[in-house]
């Protein structure tokens, strides 16, 4: 039988905290394929959470109680991974939240889903049969739906539609390999780190529909204002999209500075300082690329690999250069050319971004 943990993350779940732990021993009874354990990891709440865990692990063997300090969501669970790593060992960990806004009834199905082969289950709010509480305010709604598409597109990862979700179920190899790189993010983004790190190791993501449900007894912990700043400052700083798009403006600086001064200052002929301006920014996209946006991906470090994928790399950029002599000047045909920058600004947004990004992740910088 494989081990499962349970981490239940309280602060102060008084209201709450007896009725989820009943209800995930009744949602798991039936099953044969597991042995299920609990362990709740108690940051000092003062309201009598402790007590009632207590009292509860009399009932329940397989219940635990970790307590620690206050210093966030994120570090509450990184000390119960490590718990349930050196007491249990399981294999699988679950995430939830203890305030009901979760149901046990759900567990299975995260189960059924690990058993066909997935590393990495998410409750998703936001796939067909998810759903967030009605009655959340218009700010909350904004702010969660907001967050979620901020987040997929920054990673270019759209088939993740809920990053921020707290119910999952996640392999125990996952974590101990994330834990190093998510032990710095104490707090909420704590979340969007862990998956992060999952996806670019290549674990098997999977999603369930979930219904949240508002909470009943006692109140949220979380920050927004940090929450939100913390977030985009995790995809700003760990997406190769984002890092790519800055590689491109920086190519573009270096592109036109060249050129201007080959041109204007030293008077060359026009199509040398081109030449030598594109192919500089070429050079310095390629390395800036390969040691900082796809750094997770780069290359081996020897010649019979940098010089294909420089090679290829040419082509790509050439491709994009073609593109958008053609089709500034066709637009300008069909529009006129007073706009001829606006063209350029759409087709770069809408063609050679895409483009570039695409053909690298798909020849270049390929997922080993
Ligand atoms: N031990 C411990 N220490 N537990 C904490 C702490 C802490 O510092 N902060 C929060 N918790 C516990 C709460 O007691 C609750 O059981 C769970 O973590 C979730 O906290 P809530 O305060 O209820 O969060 P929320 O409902 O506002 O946030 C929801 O959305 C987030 C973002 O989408 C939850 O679903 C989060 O899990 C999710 O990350
Ligand atoms: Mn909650």
């Amino acid at each position: 039988m494989r081990k499962a943990v349970i981490i239940l993350p309280t602060y102060n779940e008084a209201g709450a905290i007896e009725q989820v732990i009943n209800g995930i021993h009744e949602a798991v009874q039936e099953n044969k394929n597991w042995e299920i354990h609990i362990i709740v990891v108690d940051s000092n709440s003062q309201d009598g959470t402790q007590e009632i865990v207590l009292r509860l692990i009399k009932k329940f063997p397989r219940l635990q109680l970790l307590q620690t300090k206050r210093e966030g969501l994120g570090r509450a669970y990184i000390q119960g991974f490590q718990t349930a790593f050196e007491k249990i060992n399981p294999y699988l960990i679950f995430e939830m939240d203890a305030d009901l806004s979760h149901d046990p009834n759900k567990i299975l199905e995260f189960l059924k889903k690990i058993e066909e082969g997935a590393d990495f289950v998410i409750g998703s709010r936001y796939i067909k049969g998810g759903s967030i509480p009605k009655d959340w305010g218009i700010h909350r709604k904004i702010f969660s739906v907001g967050a979620n598409l901020v987040i997929r597109f920054g990673f270019m990862k759209l088939r993740v539609t809920d990053w921020t979700s707290g119910f999952r179920a996640i392999k125990s190899w996952i974590i101990k390999k994330a834990t190093p790189h998510v032990k710095n993010y104490s707090g909420y983004v704590f979340q969007v780190a862990i998956l992060d790190f999952a996806i670019k190791n290549k674990a098997h993501i999977n999603e369930i529909p979930i219904q949240f449900r508002d909470r009943v007894h006692g109140e949220s912990k979380i920050n927004s204002i940090q929450y939100i700043v913390q977030t985009f400052l995790y995809v700003f700083l760990n997406s190769s999209f984002i890092k790519f798009a800055l590689v491109g403006l920086i190519g573009f600086v270096i592109d036109f500075g060249i050129s201007y001064i080959f041109i204007e200052n030293l008077k060359s002929a026009v199509w040398v300082g081109t030449f030598i301006s594109s192919e500089t920014a070429i050079v310095s996209n390629f390395f800036l690329n390969n040691f900082w946006s796809f750094a997770h991906k780069k290359l081996d470090h020897k010649l019979s690999a940098y010089l294909p994928n420089f090679i290829k790399f040419n082509v790509v950029s050439s491709g994009s250069i073609l593109i958008q002599t053609i089709g500034v000047q066709l637009a300008s045909n069909f529009f006129g050319r007073k706009l001829w920058y606006l063209y350029k600004v759409i087709l770069i947004v809408f063609i050679i971004i895409p483009y570039s990004y695409v053909l690298y992740n798909k020849f270049i910088w390929k997922e080993k």
